[in-house]
């Protein structure tokens, strides 16, 4: 295991701390503020040890300088103000004189959240290209870095990586817990074990299916990876969503013909149409049109993939039933959350779109374990290790927390 925030000498040190702050924003207004809550009890382990804490973190991708007024952190700044109830500096610049001159001014206890660090991804990509003078401008301001960003510890770049090559460093309690979350539920599941996967990508999926169908019990597919099975079998998918890669396919047909008694496809489902709102029709799969586009689950699909989840002793789920965000089409998602929610199995939502969906419906208590990592909870999955820890020294004192 890698170095933790027990394993450092912190006392009254300046704290480099990369969080995940990438929350959706509307308007100003913080829709979801989760991955907020969740860096909370790090910040506070840094403050009883007398630290002053300059945090990093990104939001979104900047491709342009429009994008840089869109993706601002100052947002945050204010929440984190509001949940901490204390002073929350918020520096307009991650890379700036007036940064250094606010940094070299802090006090113990001060607390400075910079601008996001992708404003130096336009034009020269310096922190998602692990730009090493931009790392080592950041580790220049601190004496320690602590990496509590596990949505973000699959990306190598100057403000994960980098900054962790050049300073003592180690993991944040997020980190820390997610890590022993994803380990202990996942990773080691209580059998039957069941993973319900959905959401519109396929390439980065299947690799994740491969690692966890031999300990996996039954395979409830959605979403485009759903798609994709119905069109291997025949089935008219119409204009759904649908890896067309053939190598990705013929991954797919392996799976299909090797795991047959695991996987569960769906029965019926909700199709709309490009350019007709109004359109909406719940159709057996036999009935789809080549105008159909596949949007949600059907009740029927529901009800036999409950069939799997009521055995379940372990559920994971990664990626949703259909376009949630839709109200027309959120029906699908909504009914197999619930389902899950009212088991007594230990069910654990892997990030993104499943923690807005289960937030959107007011599930957020139901479930064991809610992730605040995508992409991060697949890769760590998949190859046991993140990117961005490489660079953090291990530690063969530690222990595990109890999550
Ligand atoms: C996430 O929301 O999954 C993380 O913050 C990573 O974001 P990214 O995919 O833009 O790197």
């Amino acid at each position: 295991m890698k170095k933790t925030l027990r394993d450092m000498d912190l006392k009254n040190k300046k704290v480099l701390l990369r969080c995940d702050y990438n929350v959706p924003i509307e308007n100003g207004v913080i829709i979801d503020d989760t991955k907020i809550l969740a860096s909370l009890d790090t910040i506070e382990y840094l403050l009883n040890q007398n630290c002053s804490i300059i945090i990093l973190s990104h939001l979104g991708k900047v491709k342009s300088e429009e994008d840089k007024l869109k993706y601002t952190l100052e947002p945050v700044a204010k929440r984190l103000k509001e949940l901490l109830n204390t002073k929350v500096t918020f520096s307009k610049q991650c890379v700036s004189t007036i940064v250094e001159e606010a940094v070299a001014k802090m006090a113990p206890l001060d607390i400075i959240l910079l601008e996001n660090t992708r404003h130096r991804d336009y034009p020269n990509k310096e922190e998602s290209g692990n730009d090493l003078q931009l790392a080592n401008y950041w580790a220049g301001l601190a004496d320690v870095f602590v990496m509590d960003a596990f949505g973000s510890a699959h990306r190598r770049h100057a403000s994960t990586y980098g900054v962790a090559k050049l300073l003592p460093s180690c993991i944040g309690l997020l980190v820390e817990q997610e890590i022993n979350a994803l380990k202990k539920y996942v990773m080691e599941p209580k059998r039957p074990f069941t993973v319900l996967m959905g959401g519109a990508k396929v390439d980065d999926k299947l690799p994740i299916i491969e690692k966890l169908i031999p300990s996996c019990d039954y395979l409830l597919l959605t979403g485009a990876l759903a798609n994709t099975c119905l069109q291997i079998l025949g089935f008219n998918i119409g204009n759904s969503i649908v890896t067309k890669e053939p190598h990705l396919i013929e991954q797919m047909k392996k799976i299909l013909v090797a795991n047959k008694e695991k996987i569960m496809l769906p029965l019926d489902v909700i199709v709309g149409r490009k350019y007709n709102n109004d359109y909406l029709k719940h159709l057996n799969l036999i009935d789809i049109s080549d105008d159909d586009i596949i949007l949600d689950i059907g009740m029927k699909t529901v009800e036999k993939y409950n069939n799997a989840i009521l055995e379940s002793k372990t559920i994971f789920i990664n990626g949703t039933a259909g376009k949630y965000e839709d109200d027309r089409f959120a029906t699908g998602t909504r009914e197999l959350l619930l389902k899950v929610a009212l088991t007594d199995a230990i069910t654990v939502i892997g990030g993104g779109d499943s923690v807005s969906a289960v937030n959107k419906f007011g599930l957020k208590n139901e479930f064991t374990y809610l992730s605040t990592g995508g992409g991060a909870t697949l890769e760590y999955i998949k190859d046991g290790k993140l990117d961005a820890f490489d660079a953090i020294e291990e530690e063969s004192s530690y222990e595990v927390l109890d999550v």
